[in-house]
């Protein structure tokens, strides 16, 4: 994946993100879109995994069918809004491995608080992708892909919904060897560190919670 940021602006994805961001959408109806978006945002973000061929028997001859070289994925959640895009993501990839990183923004200084870690081994020979629907500030992502090298990874994604020019810039100082995926590239961030013009808080949308 050549780009540092890659904007997924598929009609699909574009749809179903409007109806996402709309205040009026019900969580069910929020965390039923954000499954099948995932679903789309997977297939990119994946599109260029290194590739090998298996020697198979079709029913009429042999062939080298292509296959997804190495060890399984590694797909790493930020807590607790990666979730929402981990479900579904893990319906097209079931035999991935997950990790958790469990992080949160101290309201006072954004900065992000570590609180738990999980982590699938042998890192450093697996693609990882790390999901989180939100890139605001970008300091939650980058700590997190910080941890994640500090554990081994080399070939890490990182794959949201929506992104604001303020995390992608930090995510580029801090991590430029790590390509983004996003839905959208929003406007900025407000006062609060939330994304205009945003969906809200992903987390209270996706789980009803105020
Ligand atoms: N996290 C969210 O859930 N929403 C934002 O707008 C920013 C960070």
């Amino acid at each position: 994946m050549p780009d540092h940021l890659t904007i997924v602006t598929h009609p699909l994805v574009s749809h179903k993100l409007s109806i996402m961001r709309d205040r009026e959408t019900s969580t069910a109806g929020f965390r039923r879109l954000l499954r099948e978006i995932s679903l789309l945002l997977a297939y990119e973000v994946t599109r260029e995994l290194p590739m090998t061929t298996r020697r198979i028997e079709t029913p009429i001859q042999e062939m080298d069918a292509p296959a997804i070289e190495g060890k399984k994925l590694a797909l790493i959640s930020i807590l607790r809004a990666g979730n929402g895009l981990l479900d579904g993501i893990l319906e097209l990839i079931p035999a991935a491995r997950v990790g958790f990183i469990g992080l949160y923004r101290d309201p006072e200084t954004l900065q992000p608080v570590q609180y738990y870690a999980k982590l699938p081994d042998q890192l450093e020979e697996r693609v990882s992708i790390v999901v989180d629907p939100m890139l605001a500030t970008g300091n939650s992502s980058a700590a997190a892909v910080t941890l994640l090298k500090q554990s081994g990874a080399k070939n890490i994604r990182f794959l949201c919904l929506l992104a604001a020019p303020e995390g992608v810039a930090r995510m580029k100082a801090a991590h430029p060897d790590v390509p983004i995926v996003t839905a959208a590239l929003d406007e900025r961030l407000d006062d609060h560190g939330y994304i205009v013009p945003g969906l809200g808080d992903a987390g209270d949308r996706m789980f009803g919670t105020k």
